[in-house]
């Protein structure tokens, strides 16, 4: 019954004892397939503007509000606004993987070491803005290499903050969870060294995959005939947010004589009330507040919250007291054989100084008070030819996850008490954790010397592993309920039709928090039958409650259906029949009205709203790709029927199949023109326009094998008439109409807006990202040349991971050739339609994997 592909299954390799000193063999077999991607301290990077419909900004200004901007966005360029030399930067710069556990939040540390996309502290779009990299530019790592008298002390950052030096060059690589930096600098000589951050992920272990908490370790090399002394730092300036508001109502409020944030902070310090503070730098006001209101990006306000550090037992905790969401701890664990000293100050020149000049901070163990930034460092001595590593494990706990006013906690709070117990755990075994990592990677990252099969390209491997950040956008509340944003630009939470796009690796690696979604989406189940489509609606507006649910949610024809589908899905993957038992009577009600209320008698889904909601096709009777996902979902429908023994309700499916595979043929498929026409109505026919992904529904169908949903040979040509009439050298666009589109009408922002720029041209040019990995899912089933096949993959896929380096953001929508954006990002950020790619490697394993010895089925 339960079909799980084996080569999901982890090719444990030759084990070695879990002992924690002895990391490198673990970090060494750690496999990348991208970089490393040099970033250079002499390359010059900054923003360009162009239009978007919408998409998530780096610096976010509002709270409990989608993070999004419309009309115009930033993106990163390498020699911005030089028009022959602007390029996109190397890998690692736009995006880079997002460092942390299973809904505890994350922070990606790029190419050139700097840290981004920091949300560890509760920040959402339903509660604060994340902090951008100014608020973190002093977040820095410090390496220290002293051989003999000479030393050389450098951040770990090629555009280091104004006034300290950093390395000339670093190299990045991403597998998540694992980032790497190869430090390339003259300065160290021929010493080695990189630095590998990674958090806790294990497959099926979800309390595991909480752990919010991640280890930076050092891998050093000396190959020279003297020994070295290394010293390893790392700075947090939690206690100061520049360009950062606290958006609340202030208790006290004066001018001060100097626009300095200490003497701001000092008053807050002083005053025993107070719990948070902030600098207006312009007319050097200082606010007061005895709460901690949410934050958000604000230039030229400075901010704070009281604090004090602590230094115990090799670690250093910064706690800020009160009951908010950013209240709580963040500890810097180290290993007490490396020599661990800490120092706290107002001051990160102070830090830095001590640092530089001697390897060691000041202290090892004191209750320092308050202070903006806090630092720890660590130190080995290398002999020559020898290999040592150096690690300081980060780890948090904000147990007051807010979510739109009410506190929803954490997960991990139920597993950890404080910080510091968050980091001993992961510090206690790194070795079984890298481990895990490679484990779990090596079922994605095929090794083409041992596995002598052909494997799946190097490309499919890359994105399968990084995809799974996807995770980022994941919430784990303190009750154990599991909930994702669509994206963080639009805010809807589960919506059933964007998580159906995303499904195959919750099902293989987290099937116990994809059920606890169903068992959401069960709950708000309409008294009519039909599935919400989302437990929380959102998109360009306020954050709603949690689980606000129902009402007056779209009816849509990706919904209900996949609320079927997906409990087969389940099912058969997990062989769960109690989550079965508990769904069958939601899935005979939604079967119930699907049929009957969702056809309006006519055969198939009528006037509904899908995924593609941009195309509007709920104006017509009907659409084709709504009308596959029915035929789809009474397919999947018949074998519930079948397991649950329910032959009156088989019968009536089956029969609603029947009719509505005619009624496809009858109104949607074309014979004169080859291939299934977007929609039909009774008032306007049916014209000639072929939408992309018409069959998305028949690559589930492949993959759950349940067959055709139509004739092979009207998908293999409605197939090719994609690949014909729709391609792009971006992937397929998502609709040809019958009157071709209008493309000059020139490009956003000089020409007209965006909202006409997407009515006239992009709303039928632009590239779906989900299309072109459906098509190569489908024609590698259908028995067309795989190799052949997967080059329309590539190049949707391809073009974000390796022409626009982005491959930790990947957008939904990219947009299409000829109005002057071509292949840059068009709509919505953080982005998981393309995990549909998922579906490729099932189509594959049909094909040659399961020839090889090491595939075979559990
Ligand atoms: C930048 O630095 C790298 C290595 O340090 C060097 O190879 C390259 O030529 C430099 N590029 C420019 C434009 O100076
Ligand atoms: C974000 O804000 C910072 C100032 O806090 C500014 O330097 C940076 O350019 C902004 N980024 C973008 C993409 O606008
Ligand atoms: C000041 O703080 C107290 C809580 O300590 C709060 O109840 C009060 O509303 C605040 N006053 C103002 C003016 O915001
Ligand atoms: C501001 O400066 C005046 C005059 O130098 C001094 O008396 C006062 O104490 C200062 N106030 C603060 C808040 O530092
Ligand atoms: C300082 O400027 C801010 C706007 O940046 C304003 O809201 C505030 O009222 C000003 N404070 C004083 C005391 O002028
Ligand atoms: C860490 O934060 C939690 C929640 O605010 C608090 O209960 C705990 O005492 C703090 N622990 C330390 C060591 O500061
Ligand atoms: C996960 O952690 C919770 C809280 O400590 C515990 O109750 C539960 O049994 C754990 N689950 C597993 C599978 O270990
Ligand atoms: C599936 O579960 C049933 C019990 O519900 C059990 O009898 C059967 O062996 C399981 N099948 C597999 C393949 O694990
Ligand atoms: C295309 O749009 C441009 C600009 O709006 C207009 O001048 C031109 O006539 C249009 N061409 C067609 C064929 O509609």
């Amino acid at each position: 019954m339960s079909i799980l592909f084996a080569f999901f299954v982890y090719q444990v390799g030759a084990v070695l004892a879990g002992r924690t000193d002895d990391l490198i063999p673990y970090l060494d077999s750690l496999q990348f397939r991208n970089g490393p991607s040099f970033v250079f301290a002499n390359q010059s990077f900054g923003w360009q503007q162009f239009c978007v419909l919408y998409s998530e900004p780096e610096n976010v200004s509002t709270i409990r509000y989608g993070w999004d901007s419309l009309g115009l966005r930033s993106y990163m360029f390498q020699n911005p606004g030089d028009r022959k030399k602007q390029r996109s930067p190397p890998l690692g710069m736009r995006s880079a993987v997002p460092l942390g556990g299973l809904g505890t939040g994350s922070f990606e540390l790029r190419g050139d070491g700097s840290i981004h996309e920091w949300t560890i502290e509760n920040q959402t779009p339903a509660g604060s803005a994340k902090l951008n990299n100014v608020a973190l530019d002093l977040a820095v790592f410090g390496v220290r290499v002293q051989s003999g008298a000479s030393s050389t002390a450098l951040l770990m950052r090629t555009h280091p903050p104004k006034g300290y030096p950093g390395v000339a060059s670093m190299g990045y690589s991403g597998s998540y969870p694992v980032s790497k930096l190869t430090i390339r600098d003259k300065r160290f000589g021929d010493v080695k060294l990189d630095l590998f951050a990674f958090s806790s992920l294990k497959p099926r272990d979800s309390n595991t995959s909480a752990t919010p908490a991640i280890a930076f370790t050092l891998r050093l090399n000396n190959p020279t005939r003297r020994s070295i002394q290394v010293s390893f730092m790392l700075n947090l300036p939690l206690g100061i947010q520049t360009d950062t508001a606290r958006l609340g109502k202030p208790n006290k409020s004066f001018k001060m004589n100097k626009s300095d944030p200490t003497l701001c902070s000092r008053a807050c310090v002083s005053d025993p009330e107070c719990l948070s503070w902030q600098m207006e730098i312009q007319n050097k006001t200082c606010l007061l507040f005895n709460e901690v209101p949410l934050h958000s990006w604000h230039p030229g306000i400075i901010s704070g919250q009281k604090n004090t550090w602590t230094a115990h037992d090799s670690m250093l905790t910064l706690n800020r007291p009160g009951n908010y969401p950013q209240s709580g701890n963040t500890t810097i664990a180290t290993d007490k054989g490396n020599s661990p000293s800490f120092m706290v100050s107002d001051s990160f020149g102070q830090i830095w100084k001590q640092f530089s000049k001697h390897g060691y901070l000041l202290s090892r163990a004191k209750s320092f008070g308050g202070g903006f930034h806090g630092a720890a460092s660590v130190s080995v001595t290398v002999r020559p030819g020898e290999d040592k590593t150096l690690t300081i494990v980060l780890g948090w706990f904000y147990p007051n996850r807010d979510f739109t006013a009410e506190i929803v906690g954490n997960y991990y709070s139920n597993i950890f008490k404080s910080s510091e117990e968050a980091a001993l755990h992961l510090s206690r075994d790194l070795a079984s954790t890298v481990q895990a990592i490679s484990a779990w990677h090596s079922s994605m990252i095929l090794n083409n010397k041992r596995n002598s099969v052909q494997t799946l390209p190097a490309w499919l491997q890359d994105v399968l592993v990084n995809g799974l950040s996807f995770w980022r956008t994941g919430l784990y509340l303190s009750d154990g309920r599991w909930r994702q944003f669509e994206a963080l630009d639009c805010i809807d939470v589960d919506s059933v039709h964007n998580d159906f796009q995303r499904e195959i690796p919750y099902v293989l690696f987290y099937p116990d928090l994809v059920k606890n979604v169903m068992r959401a989406w069960a709950k708000y189940q309409s008294k009519d039958g039909h599935i919400v489509e989302t437990l929380a609606a959102g998109c360009y507006s306020p954050t709603r409650k949690i689980d606000s649910g129902p009402p007056n949610q779209r009816i849509m024809g990706d919904v209900t259906t996949v609320f079927i589908v997906e409990t087969y899905h389940i099912y058969l993957w997990t062989n769960d029949s109690q989550f079965l038992k508990d769904m069958w009577p939601l899935v005979v009600k939604a079967v119930d009205w699907m049929i009957y209320e969702g056809t309006q008698g006519t055969g198939l889904p009528y006037k509904q709203q899908c995924t593609y909601d941009q195309l509007s096709l709920h104006i017509y009777d009907h659409n084709i790709f709504n009308s596959f996902l029915y035929v789809l979902a009474l397919r999947a429908a018949q074998e519930l029927c079948n397991i649950m023994d329910d032959q009156n309700l088989w019968k009536e499916v089956t029969t609603a199949m029947e009719f509505a595979k005619y009624r496809i043929s009858e109104e949607l498929w074309s014979e004169k023109d080859g291939f299934y026409h977007a929609w039909w109505d009774k008032q306007r026919a049916s014209p000639s326009w072929l939408m992309s992904d018409s069959l998305y529904a028949q690559v589930w169908a492949y993959t759950l094998g349940l067959g055709h949903l139509d004739e092979p040979s009207r998908i293999r040509s409605h197939l090719m008439k994609e690949l014909e009439i729709n391609d792009t050298p971006y992937g397929l666009r998502v609709m040809a109409t019958d009157h071709p589109t209008n493309k000059s009408v020139g490009s956003c922002p000089k020409d007209i807006s965006t909202t006409e720029l997407n009515k006239h041209v992009a709303i039928y040019e632009s590239i779906w990202i989900g299309s072109s990995p459906d098509w190569t899912a489908l024609q590698i089933h259908l028995g067309f040349d795989p190799q052949k096949a997967l080059l329309q993959a590539k190049k949707a896929i391809d073009h974000v991971r390796s022409e626009l380096n982005d491959q930790w953001n990947f957008h939904g929508l990219y947009s299409g050739t000829g109005y002057g954006l071509d292949g840059l990002p068009w709509c919505t950020s953080h982005y998981t339609f393309h995990m549909v790619l998922w579906h490729i490697p099932f189509a594959l394993s049909g094909q040659f994997l399961l020839g090889a010895k090491c595939h075979t089925f559990i």
